[in-house]
């Protein structure tokens, strides 16, 4: 199957802003008096606002009413927002903008398959807002990763079929979602983590277009 775009997740994979969402979910559940590690953060990557909210909330072993469960997501969102705002173009991750150029030279759709709500924002302040053909983030689905809404919207409006579209992620939630939506998907991290990926790179650095395809026709 030929390939003709790249759907990329942005928080962890277009710009080093995973540190950030966990940060912020780290004294929010520090002040709940939760345990919460690196470890644990894993399985929030990916996730909506509320959902990982509800997952930190649930090994806390704390039941909370819709308003004060709105209330604590508004507050780690303040937080975020925060960092978000002092963020530059240097927090682009290593090797990005060099890909992107190279798909632009090879004539491969790019869109953003994002969950999360800040997505345009931080594309912004990064300046990588119009580097993209589409961004699907999460104020336009309604269903988390790894359901594949996200992914297929964002085919949909490359007009695409989603086995001509190819998701980069760096989330376990993500890959499964990419699955779900019939994509192949590589994982950008550790091979240990994103294991279920079709190809598993460390970063963009040292990787182009005909290398991302000739590594996936090999496995
Ligand atoms: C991304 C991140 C998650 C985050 C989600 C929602 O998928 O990987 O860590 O929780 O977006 O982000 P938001 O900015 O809407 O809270
Ligand atoms: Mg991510």
């Amino acid at each position: 199957m030929i390939l003709k775009a790249c759907i990329f997740d942005l928080d962890g994979v277009i710009v080093d802003t995973a540190k950030y969402h966990f940060l912020a979910w780290k004294k929010l559940a520090d002040q709940l008096g939760v345990k919460f590690t690196p470890a644990s953060n894993e399985s929030l990557k990916g996730v909506s606002r509320m959902e990982s909210l509800g997952t930190i909330l649930k090994s806390g072993n704390i039941t909370l009413g819709q308003q004060e469960r709105e209330e604590l997501a508004a507050k780690k969102n303040d937080w975020f927002v925060e960092y978000l705002n002092n963020m530059s173009a240097n927090e682009i991750l290593p090797g990005v903008i060099a890909f992107l150029d190279d798909l632009d030279f090879n004539h491969v759709g790019k869109a953003i398959g994002s969950a999360s709500k800040n997505a345009g924002l931080a594309l912004r302040k990064i300046g990588l807002a119009d580097r993209f053909d589409l961004i699907i983030d999460g104020t336009m689905v309604s269903r988390a990763k790894p359901d594949p809404e996200v992914f297929l919207k964002a085919a949909t409006g490359l007009r695409l079929p989603p086995e001509q579209c190819l998701v980069f992620e760096d989330a376990r939630a993500g890959i499964q979602a990419a699955h779900n939506g019939k994509m192949k998907c590589v994982g950008v991290g550790s091979p240990e983590i994103l294991g279920e990926a079709d190809l598993v790179i460390d970063s963009f650095s040292n990787i182009n277009w005909m290398a991302v395809l000739k590594l996936l026709n090999t496995r």
